[in-house]
C-alpha cells in the first residue's frame, strides 16, 4: 500500500477548524497531518488535538516547520498578505503547496510565486471550491448540450459585521477589512463569484469594467464590487459581491447559452443547489445523483476539492485547480480595481502576451 501524503498546515484558523478539517477526515488513507504552524497558541492546539499531532510538530513559526518537518505537501490557510511569502518559501523548501485563495494579494506577487514553484519543479495549486460542489460540477457536464454562452450573473451579498476592530471577537473579520492584510470584499468574498461563472462561460475575460469601493463600512477596503466582463468568445457577465447588502439569497451564478440556462445556488443546501432551463421544458431542478451523502452536502466544495488534488498528487497528475486559473482570477480582480479608478475598460493580457 502507498504511503500517506505528509501534510504540513500553515494556518489553523477557522476554515481549517470547520471546513479543511471535515475533507481530512475524509482522507485519512490519502493524507497524514504530520505538522502544523500558527502563530496563536490556541489554534495551534485545536487543530493538533483533533488530529493527534505530536507536540513537537506543532510550530509557532512555519519556517521553523519547513525546516524540520518531512513533508510532502503543505496548505497555506492564513490572511491573504502572507500567502505569497509562504508559498515561496515552501516551494523553496520543496514541498508541493495548495494555497487558500486568493493567490496573492497582487499580480507582482503572483509573478514571484509562479517563479518559485517553476524553479523548484513543485505543484501548486489554489482552493477554487466552489467548482467542487455537487451543483456546480453537474453543471458542468451539462454545458456542451446547451451550445454557445452569451450571457452570465453571479452574486455573493452579505452583512459583515461593522466592529472590524483588531480586537473583535472574530480575528478573522479583523484582516479581511485591513488593506494590510489584503482584504477587501473583490478579493474574498467576490473571488469565489469571478471563478464561478467564468467556469460556465468557458472562455477567459478579456475586458473588465467595474467600480469596486468603499460604499458603506468604516473600512479601507472595498465593501462593494460590481464587474461587467467581456469574455474571450464574446460573451458578458456580471458580478456583484457586498459586505454592507442583507444577503437575501447568499451566492448564486447563472449562465445563459444558446439552448438553454443554468442557476446554481452556493452555499447552499442540495435541494436547490442546480436549475436548468430549456424552452422545451422550462426552469427544472436537477437531481445530483453522482454524488455520496458526505459530498452532496458538503456545500463549500472543499470536501471534493481536497480529495481530487490530493488524489492528483498522489498520483503525479495534473492538479484541478491550475496556477494558471489562479492568476486569471486575480488578473480580473486587480483589472477591476484599476477600472474603477481609471473609469474605463481594462483588458486583461495573458502572461505570454505581458512579456511579448
Ligand atoms: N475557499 C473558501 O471558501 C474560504 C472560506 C474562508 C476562508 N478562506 C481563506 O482561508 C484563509 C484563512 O481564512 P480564515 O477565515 O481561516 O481566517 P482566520 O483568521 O480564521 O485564520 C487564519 C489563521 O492564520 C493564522 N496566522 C496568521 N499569521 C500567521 C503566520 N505568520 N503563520 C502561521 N499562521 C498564521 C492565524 O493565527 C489564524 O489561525 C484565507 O486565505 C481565506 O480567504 C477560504
Amino acid at each position: 500500500m502507498k504511503k500517506p501524503i505528509r501534510l504540513g498546515l500553515i494556518g489553523c484558523g477557522g476554515i481549517v477548524q470547520i471546513t479543511h478539517a471535515r475533507a481530512y477526515r475524509a482522507l485519512t488513507d490519502t493524507v497524514q497531518i504530520t505538522a502544523l504552524a500558527d502563530v496563536v497558541p490556541e489554534n495551534l492546539q485545536k487543530i493538533g488535538d483533533m488530529f493527534d499531532v505530536p507536540t513537537e510538530n506543532r510550530y509557532a513559526d512555519y519556517r521553523e516547520m519547513l525546516a524540520h518537518a518531512a513533508l510532502d505537501v503543505v496548505t497555506i490557510a492564513t490572511p491573504h498578505s502572507l500567502h505569497a511569502e509562504q508559498v515561496i518559501e515552501a516551494a523553496n523548501a520543496g514541498v508541493a503547496v495548495i494555497s487558500e485563495k486568493p493567490m496573492a494579494t497582487n499580480l507582482e506577487e503572483a509573478d514571484a510565486i509562479l517563479a518559485a514553484v517553476r524553479q523548484n519543479d513543485v505543484p501548486y495549486t489554489v482552493v477554487h471550491n466552489y467548482i467542487f460542489t455537487a451543483g456546480m460540477r453537474v453543471a458542468m457536464t451539462e454545458l456542451d448540450a446547451l451550445g454557445k454562452p452569451h450571457f452570465g450573473r453571479s452574486t455573493g451579498m452579505g452583512l459583515k459585521p461593522t466592529d472590524f476592530s483588531a480586537d473583535h471577537p472574530t480575528p478573522a473579520f479583523a484582516w479581511r477589512a485591513s488593506k494590510a492584510k489584503g482584504g477587501g470584499c473583490i478579493i474574498d468574498t467576490s473571488y469565489h463569484e469571478i471563478y464561478s461563472v467564468c467556469t460556465l462561460m468557458q472562455s477567459p475575460v478579456r475586458y473588465v469594467e467595474a467600480r469596486v469601493q468603499t460604499m458603506h463600512l468604516d473600512i479601507d477596503v472595498d465593501d462593494i464590487a460590481m464587474l461587467l466582463c467581456e469574455h474571450e468568445n464574446g460573451g458578458i457577465t456580471t458580478v456583484a459581491g457586498a459586505w454592507c447588502v442583507p444577503g437575501t439569497d447568499s451566492g448564486w451564478c447563472e449562465m445563459h447559452a444558446e439552448n438553454g440556462s443554468l442557476r446554481v445556488n452556493h452555499r447552499h443546501n442540495v435541494a436547490d443547489a442546480l436549475r436548468r432551463f430549456t424552452r422545451a421544458e422550462g426552469w427544472k431542478q436537477l437531481e445530483l445523483p453522482e454524488f455520496d451523502e458526505a459530498e452532496r452536502t458538503d456545500a463549500s466544495g472543499h470536501a471534493r476539492y481536497f480529495r481530487e488534488t490530493f488524489n492528483a498528487l498522489a498520483a503525479g497528475a495534473a492538479v484541478p485547480v491550475s496556477p494558471e486559473m489562479a492568476y486569471h482570477n486575480l488578473a480580473i480582480i486587480e483589472a477591476a480595481r484599476k477600472a474603477t479608478t481609471e473609469r474605463r475598460a481594462i483588458e486583461i493580457l495573458s502572461p505570454s502576451e505581458q512579456r511579448s
